[in-house]
Protein backbone atom coordinates (compact mmCIF):
# COMPACT_ATOMS: atom_id res chain seq x y z
CA UNK A 1 0.00 0.00 0.00
CA UNK A 2 1.21 3.94 -0.71
CA UNK A 3 1.88 5.77 2.21
CA UNK A 4 0.12 8.46 0.50
CA UNK A 5 2.17 11.26 1.53
CA UNK A 6 5.76 10.64 1.12
CA UNK A 7 6.84 6.94 0.08
CA UNK A 8 5.96 7.42 -3.77
CA UNK A 9 6.66 9.79 -6.18
CA UNK A 10 4.87 12.46 -6.94
CA UNK A 11 4.38 11.69 -10.46
CA UNK A 12 3.00 8.23 -10.12
CA UNK A 13 0.66 10.10 -8.08
CA UNK A 14 -0.87 12.87 -10.04
CA UNK A 15 -0.35 11.05 -13.51
CA UNK A 16 -3.00 10.05 -15.55
CA UNK A 17 -4.85 6.64 -14.57
CA UNK A 18 -3.98 4.32 -17.51
CA UNK A 19 -6.11 2.45 -19.34
CA UNK A 20 -5.33 -0.92 -20.24
CA UNK A 21 -6.42 -3.52 -23.19
CA UNK A 22 -6.65 -7.29 -23.48
CA UNK A 23 -2.50 -7.76 -23.70
CA UNK A 24 -2.58 -5.68 -19.92
CA UNK A 25 -6.03 -7.95 -18.68
CA UNK A 26 -3.89 -11.20 -20.15
CA UNK A 27 -0.60 -10.05 -17.85
CA UNK A 28 -2.08 -9.34 -15.06
CA UNK A 29 -3.87 -12.98 -14.86
CA UNK A 30 -0.63 -14.87 -15.25
CA UNK A 31 1.00 -12.42 -12.08
CA UNK A 32 -1.94 -12.28 -10.13
CA UNK A 33 -2.42 -15.88 -9.99
CA UNK A 34 1.49 -16.52 -9.02
CA UNK A 35 0.75 -14.11 -6.54
CA UNK A 36 -1.92 -15.90 -5.00
CA UNK A 37 -0.45 -19.65 -5.70
CA UNK A 38 2.01 -18.25 -3.73
CA UNK A 39 -0.09 -17.16 -0.48
CA UNK A 40 -2.11 -20.14 -1.08
CA UNK A 41 1.62 -22.63 -0.70
CA UNK A 42 2.60 -20.84 2.48
CA UNK A 43 -0.89 -21.57 4.27
CA UNK A 44 0.19 -24.88 5.38
CA UNK A 45 3.29 -23.72 6.78
CA UNK A 46 1.38 -20.49 8.46
CA UNK A 47 1.56 -21.97 11.86
CA UNK A 48 2.95 -21.71 15.33
CA UNK A 49 7.23 -22.21 15.56
CA UNK A 50 7.79 -20.94 12.55
CA UNK A 51 9.28 -17.58 11.99
CA UNK A 52 8.30 -14.97 9.57
CA UNK A 53 11.66 -15.30 7.93
CA UNK A 54 11.49 -18.75 6.93
CA UNK A 55 7.81 -18.22 5.27
CA UNK A 56 9.61 -14.70 3.39
CA UNK A 57 12.38 -17.36 1.92
CA UNK A 58 9.73 -20.28 1.00
CA UNK A 59 8.00 -17.11 -0.72
CA UNK A 60 10.88 -16.27 -2.49
CA UNK A 61 11.92 -19.47 -3.55
CA UNK A 62 8.26 -20.03 -4.81
CA UNK A 63 8.57 -17.19 -6.87
CA UNK A 64 12.00 -17.12 -8.26
CA UNK A 65 11.28 -21.11 -9.41
CA UNK A 66 8.34 -19.61 -11.61
CA UNK A 67 10.84 -17.14 -13.23
CA UNK A 68 8.74 -14.11 -11.62
CA UNK A 69 10.48 -11.63 -9.70
CA UNK A 70 9.78 -10.39 -5.86
CA UNK A 71 8.47 -6.86 -6.50
CA UNK A 72 9.33 -5.83 -2.75
CA UNK A 73 12.96 -7.12 -3.04
CA UNK A 74 14.89 -4.07 -3.01
CA UNK A 75 12.31 -2.07 -3.86
CA UNK A 76 13.22 1.35 -2.26
CA UNK A 77 16.28 -0.40 0.36
CA UNK A 78 13.28 -2.95 1.54
CA UNK A 79 14.88 -6.80 1.95
CA UNK A 80 12.55 -9.20 1.91
CA UNK A 81 9.73 -10.74 -0.56
CA UNK A 82 6.98 -10.39 1.86
CA UNK A 83 5.16 -8.28 4.78
CA UNK A 84 4.35 -10.13 7.33
CA UNK A 85 2.34 -7.81 9.70
CA UNK A 86 1.31 -9.44 13.25
CA UNK A 87 -1.31 -8.57 15.31
CA UNK A 88 -0.93 -4.36 15.89
CA UNK A 89 0.74 -3.88 13.30
CA UNK A 90 -1.20 -1.92 9.83
CA UNK A 91 1.57 -2.62 7.21
CA UNK A 92 4.97 -3.66 5.87
CA UNK A 93 5.84 -5.86 8.74
CA UNK A 94 9.55 -6.68 8.16
CA UNK A 95 10.73 -10.74 7.84
CA UNK A 96 12.52 -11.54 11.14
CA UNK A 97 13.54 -14.23 13.88
CA UNK A 98 9.79 -13.44 15.35
CA UNK A 99 8.14 -16.67 15.35
CA UNK A 100 4.70 -17.27 15.10
CA UNK A 101 2.56 -18.28 18.17
CA UNK A 102 -0.78 -19.33 19.10
CA UNK A 103 -3.31 -16.40 19.38
CA UNK A 104 -1.30 -13.80 16.93
CA UNK A 105 -3.26 -12.72 13.61
CA UNK A 106 -0.77 -12.15 10.38
CA UNK A 107 -1.18 -9.86 7.25
CA UNK A 108 0.78 -11.95 4.28
CA UNK A 109 1.03 -9.60 1.69
CA UNK A 110 3.31 -10.67 -1.16
CA UNK A 111 3.86 -8.70 -4.74
CA UNK A 112 5.27 -10.64 -7.80
CA UNK A 113 5.82 -9.65 -11.15
CA UNK A 114 5.48 -11.94 -14.25
CA UNK A 115 6.63 -10.31 -17.66
CA UNK A 116 6.56 -7.17 -16.14
CA UNK A 117 3.49 -7.11 -14.36
CA UNK A 118 2.52 -6.85 -10.91
CA UNK A 119 0.44 -8.97 -8.95
CA UNK A 120 -0.17 -7.55 -5.64
CA UNK A 121 -2.18 -9.52 -2.92
CA UNK A 122 -2.57 -10.40 0.78
CA UNK A 123 -4.75 -12.18 3.42
CA UNK A 124 -5.08 -12.39 7.08
CA UNK A 125 -3.76 -15.89 8.77
CA UNK A 126 -5.01 -17.30 12.33
CA UNK A 127 -2.45 -18.97 14.33
CA UNK A 128 -4.03 -21.52 16.07
CA UNK A 129 -6.75 -19.96 18.61
CA UNK A 130 -7.33 -16.32 18.44
CA UNK A 131 -9.47 -14.34 20.28
CA UNK A 132 -13.33 -13.45 19.02
CA UNK A 133 -12.47 -10.09 18.85
CA UNK A 134 -9.59 -10.89 16.54
CA UNK A 135 -12.03 -12.74 14.22
CA UNK A 136 -14.42 -10.27 14.87
CA UNK A 137 -12.12 -7.70 13.11
CA UNK A 138 -10.62 -10.31 10.72
CA UNK A 139 -14.32 -11.01 9.20
CA UNK A 140 -14.98 -6.77 9.32
CA UNK A 141 -11.73 -6.23 7.17
CA UNK A 142 -13.05 -9.18 4.75
CA UNK A 143 -16.93 -7.79 4.35
CA UNK A 144 -15.75 -4.42 3.92
CA UNK A 145 -13.42 -5.53 1.36
CA UNK A 146 -15.76 -7.02 -0.62
CA UNK A 147 -18.40 -4.20 -0.23
CA UNK A 148 -15.83 -2.01 -1.81
CA UNK A 149 -15.19 -4.47 -4.20
CA UNK A 150 -18.77 -4.69 -4.85
CA UNK A 151 -18.86 -0.67 -5.86
CA UNK A 152 -16.18 -1.21 -9.24
CA UNK A 153 -17.87 -1.00 -12.37
CA UNK A 154 -17.12 1.54 -15.58
CA UNK A 155 -19.31 5.02 -13.99
CA UNK A 156 -18.70 4.38 -10.57
CA UNK A 157 -16.50 6.81 -8.82
CA UNK A 158 -13.89 6.05 -6.63
CA UNK A 159 -15.75 7.71 -3.65
CA UNK A 160 -18.11 5.18 -3.73
CA UNK A 161 -15.48 2.60 -3.11
CA UNK A 162 -14.34 4.44 -0.39
CA UNK A 163 -17.59 4.89 1.74
CA UNK A 164 -18.76 1.42 0.70
CA UNK A 165 -15.76 0.48 2.98
CA UNK A 166 -15.60 3.22 5.93
CA UNK A 167 -19.33 2.88 6.13
CA UNK A 168 -19.05 -0.66 7.36
CA UNK A 169 -16.01 -0.48 9.28
CA UNK A 170 -17.29 2.29 10.95
CA UNK A 171 -20.67 0.94 11.63
CA UNK A 172 -18.55 -1.91 13.90
CA UNK A 173 -17.31 0.85 15.56
CA UNK A 174 -13.89 -0.24 13.84
CA UNK A 175 -11.80 2.38 12.27
CA UNK A 176 -10.02 2.64 8.39
CA UNK A 177 -6.35 3.69 8.53
CA UNK A 178 -6.03 6.82 6.58
CA UNK A 179 -1.98 6.86 6.15
CA UNK A 180 -1.91 4.30 3.45
CA UNK A 181 -4.09 3.19 0.60
CA UNK A 182 -4.56 1.22 -2.22
CA UNK A 183 -2.98 2.33 -5.92
CA UNK A 184 -2.89 1.97 -9.57
CA UNK A 185 -0.93 -1.05 -10.84
CA UNK A 186 0.38 -2.57 -13.47
CA UNK A 187 3.62 -2.28 -15.55
CA UNK A 188 4.27 -0.08 -12.62
CA UNK A 189 3.62 -1.27 -8.81
CA UNK A 190 2.55 1.85 -7.64
CA UNK A 191 0.70 4.22 -10.03
CA UNK A 192 -2.02 6.68 -10.30
CA UNK A 193 -4.76 6.52 -8.22
CA UNK A 194 -4.87 6.39 -5.24
CA UNK A 195 -7.51 4.48 -3.80
CA UNK A 196 -8.62 5.76 -0.30
CA UNK A 197 -10.51 2.86 2.04
CA UNK A 198 -12.92 5.95 3.02
CA UNK A 199 -14.45 8.77 1.37
CA UNK A 200 -17.93 10.23 -0.11
CA UNK A 201 -20.02 8.61 -2.71
CA UNK A 202 -20.37 10.48 -5.96
CA UNK A 203 -16.84 12.01 -5.42
CA UNK A 204 -13.44 11.13 -7.00
CA UNK A 205 -12.11 9.91 -9.87
CA UNK A 206 -14.83 7.88 -12.66
CA UNK A 207 -14.07 4.54 -13.05
CA UNK A 208 -13.35 3.27 -16.54
CA UNK A 209 -12.88 -0.22 -18.35
CA UNK A 210 -9.27 -1.04 -18.28
CA UNK A 211 -7.98 0.62 -14.71
CA UNK A 212 -5.97 -1.43 -12.99
CA UNK A 213 -5.68 -0.86 -9.39
CA UNK A 214 -5.67 -2.85 -5.40
CA UNK A 215 -8.26 -2.77 -2.98
CA UNK A 216 -6.29 -2.92 0.72
CA UNK A 217 -8.19 -1.95 3.68
CA UNK A 218 -6.58 -1.93 6.70
CA UNK A 219 -8.89 -1.73 9.57
CA UNK A 220 -8.43 -1.42 13.14
CA UNK A 221 -10.25 -2.28 16.21
CA UNK A 222 -9.30 0.89 17.76
CA UNK A 223 -8.08 4.54 16.64
CA UNK A 224 -7.32 4.92 12.84
CA UNK A 225 -4.28 6.61 13.74
CA UNK A 226 -0.36 4.71 13.00
CA UNK A 227 3.13 5.55 13.84
CA UNK A 228 5.94 4.14 11.60
CA UNK A 229 9.06 2.26 13.83
CA UNK A 230 12.51 3.48 13.64
CA UNK A 231 13.03 0.82 10.99
CA UNK A 232 11.24 3.23 8.62
CA UNK A 233 8.91 0.46 7.07
CA UNK A 234 6.87 -0.98 10.29
CA UNK A 235 3.87 0.92 10.79
CA UNK A 236 2.26 -0.06 14.01
CA UNK A 237 -1.20 1.56 15.36
CA UNK A 238 -0.76 4.19 18.21
CA UNK A 239 -2.93 3.02 20.62
CA UNK A 240 -1.64 -0.26 20.13
CA UNK A 241 -4.84 -2.21 18.79
CA UNK A 242 -5.22 -5.03 16.58
CA UNK A 243 -5.15 -4.57 12.73
CA UNK A 244 -5.84 -6.07 9.99
CA UNK A 245 -5.92 -6.21 6.09
CA UNK A 246 -6.56 -8.08 2.82
CA UNK A 247 -5.72 -7.06 -0.30
CA UNK A 248 -6.48 -8.39 -4.48
CA UNK A 249 -5.35 -6.74 -8.15
CA UNK A 250 -8.24 -6.24 -9.96
CA UNK A 251 -9.24 -4.81 -13.44
CA UNK A 252 -12.56 -3.12 -14.46
CA UNK A 253 -14.40 -4.51 -16.87
CA UNK A 254 -17.06 -3.61 -19.14
CA UNK A 255 -20.07 -4.38 -17.13
CA UNK A 256 -17.99 -4.94 -13.46
CA UNK A 257 -14.65 -5.94 -12.21
CA UNK A 258 -12.20 -8.80 -12.29
CA UNK A 259 -10.18 -9.86 -9.62
CA UNK A 260 -6.85 -11.03 -11.07
CA UNK A 261 -5.31 -12.86 -7.57
CA UNK A 262 -8.23 -15.11 -6.93
CA UNK A 263 -7.36 -18.14 -5.13
CA UNK A 264 -6.73 -21.55 -6.88
CA UNK A 265 -7.40 -23.40 -4.21
CA UNK A 266 -10.40 -20.81 -2.71
CA UNK A 267 -8.01 -19.60 0.63
CA UNK A 268 -8.99 -15.94 0.41
CA UNK A 269 -10.51 -15.81 3.58
CA UNK A 270 -9.05 -17.89 6.89
CA UNK A 271 -11.14 -20.12 8.13
N1 LIG B 1 2.68 -4.91 -1.18
C1 LIG B 1 2.61 -3.60 -0.60
C2 LIG B 1 1.40 -2.95 -1.21
O1 LIG B 1 0.35 -3.48 -1.05
C3 LIG B 1 3.83 -2.80 -0.84
C4 LIG B 1 4.95 -3.21 0.02
S1 LIG B 1 6.30 -2.22 -0.40
C5 LIG B 1 7.52 -2.90 0.52
O2 LIG B 1 1.44 -1.97 -1.90
F1 LIG B 1 8.59 -2.39 0.08
F2 LIG B 1 7.25 -2.66 1.79
F3 LIG B 1 7.52 -4.19 0.37
CO1 LIG C 1 -0.73 -2.87 -2.78
CO1 LIG D 1 0.46 -5.55 -1.18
Amino acid sequence: MSLAEDLYPTDTRTGKIKLHGPEGFAGMRVAGRLAAECLDMLTPHVKAGVTTLALDRLARDLILDAGALPACLYYRGYSNTLCISLNHVVCHGIPGERALRAGDIANIDVTVVVDGWHGDHSRMYAIGEIAPRARRLIDITYEAFELGLAQVRPGARLGDVGHAIQAHVEAQRCSVVRDFCGHGLGRVFHDAPNILHYGRPGTGEVLAPGMFFTIEPMVNLGKHQVKLLNDGWTAVTRDKSLSAQCEHSVGVTATGYEVFTQSPKGLFRPT
